[in-house]
């Protein structure tokens, strides 16, 4: 499929996928959904792709919401498809068992803050600017702001945010334990590329299963997660790499991995 509102490259081991709508700011119309999920169905099939950068295009923003133009045109029947469809797009990126880092390159709006808050690890550049201001269009978010941003920080500064539709800068998406690290523009998608390469270049089966264990987290409680763990310890321990790793230890030299 050719993409026509996202770039996707693959570079050594991960892919870098662009939202590139860039005079509507990366809105999120149907059109960016379909092609994302149609990416991420693509890359879950790429075995040499190991980790997953979502990034914006241009200067000024990373998504800034879903397109207004789009959602003003919905009667009630339609805008529960509408959000149970990115929902879903959301919940695959969240559940990708390919790590996906967010390199947050300006406004991360409604729909662009929930894209954000799907992803497993966020790092962002000086302008960043969050929010979710769908209160102040008379709606609510419907692409899960309202379940993932509590489950990240507090309730009550999660209720402030969705209550007042107020946005945040770097600094304080920092504060709040939003994202990991705020780089300049210039440094945003090296420092995403750095860290997607590390990774990459981890045992496979041991990042997936570490994945599948957060999950664990999300869908379980402490027991049942527990339970998960311990089965993914045991898969994991049956792999080529925990003999590597675990040899390349013992033997004191460094360990090459085979993604088996
Ligand atoms: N949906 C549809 N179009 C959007 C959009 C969105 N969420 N966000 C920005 N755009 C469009 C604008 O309509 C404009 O299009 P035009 O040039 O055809 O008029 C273009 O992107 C540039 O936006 P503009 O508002 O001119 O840029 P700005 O720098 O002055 O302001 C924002 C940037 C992000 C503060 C402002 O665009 C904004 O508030 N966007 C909506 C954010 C939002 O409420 N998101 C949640 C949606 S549920």
């Amino acid at each position: 499929m050719e993409f026509t509102t996202l770039k996707v490259e693959q570079k050594n081991h991960y892919s870098i996928v662009t939202i590139n709508r860039p005079d509507k700011l990366n809105a999120l119309n149907n059109n960016v959904l379909s092609e994302l999920r149609q990416a991420f169905t693509n890359i879950s099939t790429q075995n040499d792709v190991r980790c997953v950068i979502i990034t914006g295009a241009g200067p000024k923003s990373f998504v800034a919401g879903a397109d207004i133009a789009e959602i003003q045109k919905l009667d009630v029947t339609e805008a529960k498809i509408f959000a149970e469809f990115g929902q879903s797009v959301f919940s695959m990126i969240e559940e990708s068992v390919k790590p996906v880092i967010a390199a947050i390159n300006g406004f991360a709006l409604g729909g662009g803050a929930e894209l954000a808050w799907s992803c497993h690890i966020r790092i962002c550049s000086e302008n960043a600017l969050f929010g979710q201001p769908e209160v102040d269009l008379g709606l609510i978010p419907g692409y899960g702001g309202t379940q993932r941003l509590p489950r990240l920080i507090s309730s009550s500064m999660a209720a402030q945010l969705l209550l007042t539709g107020e946005k945040i800068d770097a600094a304080k998406a920092l504060s709040l334990g939003l994202v990991n690290a705020v780089y300049t523009q210039e440094e945003l998608l090296t420092k995403a590329e750095e860290l997607a390469s590390r990774i990459s270049a981890k045992p496979a089966m041991a990042v997936q299963n570490v994945l599948k264990s957060l999950s664990a987290t999300r869908q379980t409680g402490l027991n049942e997660g527990l339970a998960v763990e311990a089965l993914l310890f045991s898969l994991t321990c049956g792999t080529e790499d925990f003999q590597e790793g675990t040899s390349a230890f013992l033997e004191k030299r460094k360990p090459v991995f085979h993604h088996k």
